[in-house]
Order: C-alpha cells, then structure tokens, then sequence
C-alpha cells in the first residue's frame, strides 16, 4: 500500500509517500529520489546486528555507497551525547547536503536522526526506515524529531518531514514481545480517540496480532498511518488537531521522565496515561465507565501496565509542567469522549493533582 503525506499547501516538495509491505525491494525507492552519491545510515547495535549487512549489499548494488552510524540501543541514545556524536561522524565523513540520511530502527533512532538532518548543514534529506510496531504506526510519520533533556521528554527538536517512509513488515519478525506490545499501544490509541473499528478490530484480533500474524499487522499499520497522514496533512505543526495523538501522552510523558528514561517503555508509559485519561474523561461526564472499562480491558489483555507507579502527585504535576502542552499553569489534555472520539479540555493543574492522589 501507498499512502501520501500532502503538505502540498505548506511547500511544494514537502509532500512524501509511505510505503507499506512486505519484502521491499528499498534500492528501487531510494534510487528515484535523487540520492547522488553517498547515505549515511543512522542505527542501533541490534538492528545493525540483524539487518546492518543485508541493507548494505541492497544499497551498493543499487549503486549507493552508505556508511554507518551505530547508536547504543534504547532511549538513552536520544540525547545530546549522542547526537553531538553523530555529528561528529558526519564531519568527520565530509558528510555533504546532497547526501542522505537514513534512519533505520525504532523511534529513538528515527527521532535522533531526523533531528540530526534537521540541524546538520541547516538541513539534509533523511529518510525513514522504521524496524518496530511503533515506529511503523507512528514515529516515522509525520515529522516530529528531537531529543529528550533530563527535565523533560522531547524538550528539543524540530518539525522535519522525511523524503520516503519505507515500512517493511519483514522486519517485525526479529522484534521481541515487550516491543511489539509495545508499540501496540499508540495502535490502542488511535482506534480509542479516532476510530471506534479499528477498536472494535483490536478487541476481535488480539491473539493474531501479538502472535504476530502478517495479515493483522499489516492491517494495523495501514490503518494507523491512513489515521496519522489524515491528521498531519490538516495540522502539521500540531496547531489544532494533531494533539488529539498525544492521547495518554501528558501523564505518559511525565512517567518516562521520572524514571529518567529508563525501566519503563515509550508505550507502557503511555498506556497507563491512556487509562488515567478515560478516568479523567469519566469524571468529566465526557464518557461512560463502560468506555473505561473497554479501553482498561484492551490494554492489560494485551499485557501492557494500568497501573499508575508510586511517585507522588507533586512529582506528577511538576514533570508535567514541563509539557508542551502547558499554557498559564493549565494543561490542554486530550480527553477520550466514548470510543472513537475525542475532545480537548484544559485542566489546572490543582484539579490533576487531587485527582492523582484518589488513583495513587
Ligand atoms: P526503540 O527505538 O528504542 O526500539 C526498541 C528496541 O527494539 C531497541 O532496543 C532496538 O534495538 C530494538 N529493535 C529495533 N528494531 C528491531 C527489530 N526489527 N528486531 C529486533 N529488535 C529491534 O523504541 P521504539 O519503541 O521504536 O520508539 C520509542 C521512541 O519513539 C520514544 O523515544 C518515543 O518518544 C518516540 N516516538 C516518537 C514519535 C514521533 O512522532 N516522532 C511518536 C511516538 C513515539
Ligand atoms: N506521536 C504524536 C505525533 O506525531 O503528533
């Protein structure tokens, strides 16, 4: 499947195609885009491990000379360490501005090394090769790169639009349970807030899609990119209604920096946020307890947290003061309006934290 990226009305070459399958032959798709001589391969040691030489061989007999880039894995290379080490590569390998960059992992990869071509020579094409669930239904699509600060997650960064996302369902068999779930959840959160049969679909398929059935994964993938592209081509910039993706991400977000980033996934963090949101959403009469309970039962079935952990509500609120979303002490949180649907309120933080302190 093909879907399009049209930001044709922000600028006449930003608009980027995502492909979808299995067993992509990425030479033939690279090649049409220009890449004159040589891609710089922006990765992790495992992903470099099973796939560094097979990715490779597929660009030099397409006639592109890449070179590597190896990050440690996890989401501690998402940091100014390791981004001023990839400049340092890039230096020191002439990297030029008609060269490319090719992310090739997950989402700390794709978010590293787009923010990298972002601010590398003031910007150089990149393109993404996602490798995990999430990357493939999220990350890679739509722009967003940065890196994290101690404080706060994805404090830096920049909105920087890949040339092609090249979405290779093959690579999915290498990945462990922990990250498929993983990146089960924002496909969770697209069906909760935007499409009630995607839901439905996840409800009725969970056994085939953690088994990893091909057919379900691709249906999964598709869908949450239709959903994704649909949002970024009215809302790049996240002015409006690309918000509605951070679903779950507020007390998400503030979870993965208490635990500075380590212990807890990018998706289990946001899980347990999913389901703080639809209590809160409950409380606010936006929903029923039957929406609650739907949304709780498909995450711990799936075997992804529901539980909030123990940091103390001021902790809570304090990390979350931090969140980009914060505007004259209050936050625009994404509330969850029955499944499908969604609705924005802003939230001061004194009714958070009371509201914290009942569920910890
Ligand atoms: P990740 O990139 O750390 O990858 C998870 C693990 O899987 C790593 O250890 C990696 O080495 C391993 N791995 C990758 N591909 C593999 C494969 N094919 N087989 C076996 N192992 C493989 O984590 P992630 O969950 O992909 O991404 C999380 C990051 O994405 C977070 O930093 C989050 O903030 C970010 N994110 C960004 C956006 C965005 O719009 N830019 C959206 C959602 C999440
Ligand atoms: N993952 C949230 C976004 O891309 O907007």
């Amino acid at each position: 499947m093909k879907i399009k990226v049209d930001l044709s009305h922000a600028s006449k070459d930003a608009s980027y195609d995502i492909l979808i399958d299995s067993n992509i032959p990425i030479g033939e798709f690279l090649k049409p885009l220009g890449i004159k001589k040589r891609v710089c391969i922006v990765t992790c040691t495992t992903v470099n491990n099973l796939y560094g030489s097979s990715i490779s061989n597929v660009l030099k007999s397409a006639g592109i000379e890449p070179f590597f880039i190896v990050l440690p894995d996890g989401e501690s290379a998402k940091s100014i360490k390791y981004l001023s080490y990839v400049y340092d590569e890039l230096i020191k390998n002439r990297f030029e501005r008609s060269d490319y960059i090719i992310a090739f992992g997950g989402g700390v990869i794709g978010d590293l090394a787009g923010y990298a071509s972002a601010s590398y020579l003031r910007g150089v094409n990149f393109v993404q090769i996602p490798t995990t669930l999430l990357s493939d239904v999220d990350s890679s699509v739509g722009g967003k790169t940065g890196i994290d600060h101690p404080a706060g997650k994805n404090l830096i960064g920049a909105f920087y639009q890949p040339k092609i996302v090249i979405i290779d369902v093959d690579f999915l068999n290498s990945l462990d349970n922990r990250e498929l779930i993983n990146g089960f959840a924002e496909v969770i959160k697209y069906g909760a807030v935007l499409d009630e049969d995607l839901f439905l679909y996840l409800e009725n398929n969970l056994a085939k899609i953690i088994s990893k059935d091909k057919q379900s994964l691709m249906h999964i993938i598709e869908r949450s990119c239709l959903l994704k592209a649909d949002i970024v081509n009215k809302d790049e910039r996240e002015g409006g209604i690309r918000s509605v993706l951070n679903f779950g991400h507020s007390l998400g977000h503030a979870i993965e920096t208490l635990y500075s980033y380590k212990t807890i996934k990018h998706g289990e963090a946001i899980s347990i946020g999913m389901v703080f949101a639809s209590k809160l959403s409950k409380e606010l009469n936006l929903c029923s307890l039957e929406t609650v309970n739907r949304l709780e039962t498909l995450i711990k079935n799936s075997g992804l947290p529901t539980e909030i952990p123990k940091f103390s509500p001021e902790e809570y609120v304090n990390a979350m003061k931090l969140d980009k979303k914060v505007e004259d002490e209050s936050i625009k949180f994404v509330l969850i309006n029955n499944i499908g649907n969604f609705k924005f309120k802003k939230l001061d933080f004194t009714f958070i934290r009371k509201f914290l302190e009942n569920l910890i």
